[in-house]
C-alpha cells in the first residue's frame, strides 16, 4: 500500500518535471544582447532577446532566470515586446512576475514574462527586458581615505544565466570612469573606452554558466536611505501637506582616517571625490511652505525652484557625507489639493500621488507611505502599479472625535523607477466636515459655561 503511494507520487514528480523541462524546450533564444550599466550604484541590465518557437504547441509564457545571490538584490523586472518592423516599431507592456518553480541548478530562481498573444510554433518574437540590482557593487578596498578613490568590484556571469538553449549572445557592460583594475577574460573578451564586451558565444546550453568579476572605479554618490517615513495628510479644510522623514547613509566603502575640511575645500575634485554633499529631491508642481531640518534645527542653505510640472529642492546636509557616515533630516512641503485629490465617477474621493523616494538616484532599504485619511472617511482602497505591504492605522490629532484612518504602504528595495503614481480610494461624507467647527463650537461653549459657573461660584462666596 506505502509502496503504491510512494510509487504515485515519484510518478507524479516525474511526470512534473518533464512538463516543465518540455516548455523549456519549446523556445529558444536565437539572439540575446545584454547591456549592463555600471555607471551609478544602481545596475541597470537592459537584456533584449529575440525568442522563437520551436516546439509544437503554443507558448503563453517566457522564463527568465536570476541566480539566488541577484534575486536577494532585485529591486524591479519590467518587459515589453516590440511589435511591428523598423520605423512602425512599437512597444507594448508585459506582466512580470516571480515564478515558483523548483529551484533550477544552483538555486536558479525564475521571473515569468506573460505574452499577450500566444506565441504559435515557428513564430519569433522580441522581448525587451530591464531588471535593476541594488547593492550589488561591493567596494574593495572595503576603506578608503579622503583622497582615495572609490574602488568596487561587480560579479556576473559571462553568458547570459537561461532555461533555454541561446543560439547567439554579446554581453556589454559600461563601467563610469576608464578606470578598471582588471576583469575576468571569457574569450572573446574586450575593451575599449567605457566598454567591455564578452561575447559573441555561440550556442550556449541551459544554464551555461561562467562567473566573471570586474574591478572597477566607481565615485558616483552611494547614497541609500535606510529607512524612510512619507506622511501625506490629507484635511478637506485646507492643503495636502507632506512630511518625509530620511535616514540617509553613504553606503560605499567605509571612511578612514580623520577628514580634512580645509583640504575637501581646497581641492574637492581631488579631495573627497567618493563623498557626496549635495542631494536634490524632485517635489510635485506648485509646492508651497517647504522647509527642510535636521535634528540641529531649520537648514536654510537650500534652493527651491517651483514650476508648473515640477519643482526641484537643492539642498546639503550639514557636512559631506563619506563611506559609512548618516544624516538624518526630515524634509516637509504642502501641495494644492485641487491637483492631487479628485472625485471618481462612482462617487467615492481618492488621491492621486507619486510612490517613491524624491531623491535622485538614490535606494530606499525601507518605504513607508502613511496616507492620512480626513476624519470621517470609510473604505479606504489603493492601487499601487507593484506588490507593496498594505495595513491601516488610526491617528488623533487635537480636534479629532472619532480618529482618522491611516493607509499604511510598505515596501522594501526601491529605486527611482518605483516613482509612478497610485491611488487610494476613500467614501467621506461631507457632514463630518462639519465635526471640526463643531468641536471648536463645542470647546468655547464648554469654556463659556464653566467661566460663568465660575463667576457664579465666586459671586455666591463674597456674599
Ligand atoms: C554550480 O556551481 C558549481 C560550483 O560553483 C559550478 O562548478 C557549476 O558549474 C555550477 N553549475 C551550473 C549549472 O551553474
Ligand atoms: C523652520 O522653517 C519653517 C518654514 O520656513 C518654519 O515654518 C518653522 O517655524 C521653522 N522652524 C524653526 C525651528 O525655526
Ligand atoms: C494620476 O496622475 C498621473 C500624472 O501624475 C496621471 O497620468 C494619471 O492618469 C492619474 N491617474 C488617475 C487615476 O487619476
Amino acid at each position: 500500500m506505502e509502496a503504491s503511494r510512494c510509487f504515485l507520487l515519484v510518478a507524479i514528480f516525474f511526470f512534473l518535471s518533464i512538463g516543465g523541462s518540455c516548455a523549456a524546450q519549446d523556445v529558444q533564444i536565437v539572439n540575446a544582447e545584454r547591456r549592463i550599466d555600471l555607471a551609478s550604484h544602481i545596475v541597470k541590465v537592459y537584456l533584449t532577446l529575440k525568442i522563437e518557437n520551436i516546439g509544437t504547441s503554443s507558448v503563453t509564457e517566457v522564463l527568465l532566470a536570476f541566480p539566488p545571490t541577484q534575486v536577494n538584490h532585485l529591486a524591479l523586472v519590467k518587459a515589453q515586446a516590440a511589435v511591428g518592423k523598423r520605423k512602425k516599431k512599437t512597444y507594448v507592456p508585459l506582466d512580470v512576475k516571480s515564478k515558483d518553480l523548483p529551484d533550477g541548478p544552483n538555486g536558479t530562481k525564475y521571473f515569468s514574462i506573460y505574452l499577450l498573444d500566444p506565441l504559435n510554433p515557428g513564430e519569433a518574437l522580441t522581448l525587451e527586458i530591464l531588471y535593476m540590482l541594488t547593492h550589488s557593487l561591493e567596494p574593495f578596498p572595503l576603506e578608503i581615505s579622503q583622497s582615495e578613490s572609490q574602488l568596487v568590484y561587480f560579479r556576473d556571469s559571462a553568458f547570459i544565466l537561461s532555461p533555454y538553449h541561446i543560439k547567439e549572445q554579446t554581453t556589454f557592460i559600461k563601467t563610469p570612469s576608464k578606470r578598471v583594475e582588471s576583469f575576468s577574460v571569457v574569450e572573446p573578451t574586450n575593451r575599449a573606452g567605457l566598454e567591455l564586451k564578452y561575447g559573441p558565444y555561440n550556442d550556449q546550453s541551459p544554464f551555461s554558466y561562467s562567473p566573471i568579476l570586474v574591478h572597477l572605479e566607481n565615485n558616483n554618490a552611494f547614497a541609500v536611505v535606510e529607512d524612510l517615513v512619507r506622511e501625506v495628510e490629507i484635511s478637506h479644510w485646507g492643503s495636502i501637506q507632506i512630511t518625509e522623514q530620511y535616514k540617509l547613509v553613504h553606503a560605499g566603502a567605509r571612511h578612514k582616517g580623520g577628514f580634512s575640511r580645509v583640504e575637501y575645500q581646497g581641492k574637492p575634485g581631488y579631495n573627497g571625490v567618493s563623498s557626496f554633499k549635495n542631494l536634490l529631491a524632485r517635489l510635485p508642481p506648485k509646492v508651497h511652505s517647504v522647509y527642510y531640518r535636521d535634528d540641529i534645527g531649520n537648514i536654510s542653505s537650500s534652493r527651491l525652484r517651483v514650476g508648473s510640472q515640477k519643482s526641484e529642492l537643492e539642498f546639503e546636509p550639514r557636512y559631506p557625507l563619506f563611506g559609512g557616515w548618516k544624516a538624518t533630516f526630515v524634509i516637509g512641503y504642502g501641495i494644492p489639493m485641487e491637483d492631487f485629490l479628485f472625485e471618481s465617477p462612482d462617487g467615492r474621493r481618492y488621491l492621486n500621488f507619486s510612490f517613491g523616494c524624491p531623491l535622485s538616484e538614490t535606494v530606499v532599504d525601507k518605504l513607508t507611505v502613511k496616507i492620512v485619511l480626513p476624519e470621517g472617511s470609510q473604505e479606504p482602497s489603493v492601487v499601487v502599479p507593484f506588490e507593496v505591504k498594505q495595513s491601516l492605522e488610526r491617528k488623533y490629532s487635537y480636534l479629532d472625535v472619532v480618529g482618522r484612518t491611516v493607509v499604511v504602504l510598505e515596501k522594501t528595495n526601491v529605486v527611482p523607477e518605483h516613482n509612478s503614481p497610485f491611488q487610494v480610494y476613500y467614501q467621506f461624507k461631507p457632514i463630518f466636515m462639519l465635526a471640526e467647527p463643531v468641536m471648536l463650537i463645542s470647546v468655547f461653549f464648554l469654556l463659556f459655561v464653566t467661566s460663568i459657573t465660575y463667576l457664579h461660584l465666586d459671586l455666591s462666596l463674597r456674599k
